[in-house]
């Protein structure tokens, strides 16, 4: 109903009396005015003027599940989601979900996290209401070892998202970090849960900093907000993710990994650069000539050896 209310107000823009609301959504005067009173709880700006009624003023910076649905227009990414105030870690119920068997394009969103995780064991700051922490549930018909190009994909609908929305140009460091300036914007985590031949699901984890203070980054971080030089609607830059994963996931099962890849590819940082890479304890350097389909990284030593690297830390030395 808080959703029928909040459309009502918003498409007559001026003020709308408390009959005229309550009889178009057939519910009573006391009622309505109920519904009013927990929206203004949630931080919608509704004003009540006497002889005039109701109007709405101003929606709070907050990815409530249905904001994000309206007006979406997804096939399935996103059809239910799971939206909290706050939650350890997105990945921890997806994971559960997933082995409950949620369906496809079931997302975690939260407002915050106390324990939000990144790749190798590290942490993942999740400050309230200035990111947006998500996971995303698919159920991808692939080989296990084929599900790192989903990590690939994602990191591509954050940058095209991210330049839709700001006009922002991000580059991705390999394997899945998304940069602006050389500074960290995004982070992507994907667990799976599969058998030998079969991907019984994965959980795509999404940490974007986009209105984050400079002073509560780390140096090798930014945020859009400090790119941008102004605060971002987290709420369209929200969507505008969701229906680039949808798109670039549809586009892989069309036309495969190397659509995806291809287009990883023109927004790589990596690629064509001398980068040492850290993994298992050990490092190889060398020029970063090309990735694989499944998104190996491809390294030519200075002995002309190519060497593949599955997964690690890149650091980007000279051009
Ligand atoms: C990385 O760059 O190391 C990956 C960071 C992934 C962070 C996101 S935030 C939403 C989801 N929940 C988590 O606990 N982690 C991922």
């Amino acid at each position: 109903m808080k959703e029928k209310i909040l459309e009502y107000l918003n498409k007559g823009h001026d003020y709308l009396s408390g009959d005229q609301i309550s009889g178009h959504l057939g519910i009573s005067r006391q009622a309505l005015w109920k519904h009013i009173q927990d929206l203004k709880d949630s931080g919608y700006d509704i004003v009540a003027v006497p002889h005039l009624g109701y109007r709405l003023e101003s929606r709070p910076d907050r990815l409530f599940a249905f904001e994000v649905s309206r007006g979406l227009n997804t096939r399935f990414i996103g059809k239910k989601i799971h939206y909290f105030d706050y939650l350890s870690s997105t990945m921890d119920l997806a994971m559960q979900l997933g082995m409950r068997g949620a369906p496809a394009g079931s997302l975690v969103l939260t407002e915050s996290q106390t324990k939000g995780r990144g790749r190798l064991g590290r942490i993942w700051f999740s400050p309230k209401y200035k990111g947006i922490y998500l996971s995303l549930i698919l159920r991808p018909e692939i080989l296990p070892q084929a599900s790192p190009v989903l990590t690939l994909l994602s990191a591509v609908s954050i940058c095209e998202a991210v330049k839709k929305v700001t006009g922002l140009e991000p580059q991705i460091k390999w394997p899945n970090d998304v940069l602006i300036h050389n500074k960290k914007i995004a982070g992507i985590l994907t667990e799976m849960n599969a058998e030998a031949d079969k991907v019984n699901f994965v959980a795509i984890g999404i940490g974007l900093n986009v209105n984050n203070d400079k002073k509560s980054l780390i140096s090798q971080a930014t945020s859009l907000k400090e790119q941008a030089g102004t605060q971002i609607d987290r709420l369209l830059l929200l969507q505008e993710l969701l229906r680039r994963l949808e798109n670039n996931y549809l586009l892989l099962g069309d036309k495969g990994a190397k659509a995806i890849i291809e287009k990883w590819r023109s927004l790589s940082l990596t690629l064509g650069r001398h980068v040492k890479v850290y993994y298992q304890h050990k490092h190889i350097e060398g020029a970063a000539v090309n990735i694989d389909e499944d998104g190996t990284l491809l390294i030519r030593k200075d002995s002309g050896i190519i060497q593949k690297v599955s997964s690690g830390d890149v650091v980007h030395c000279r051009q």
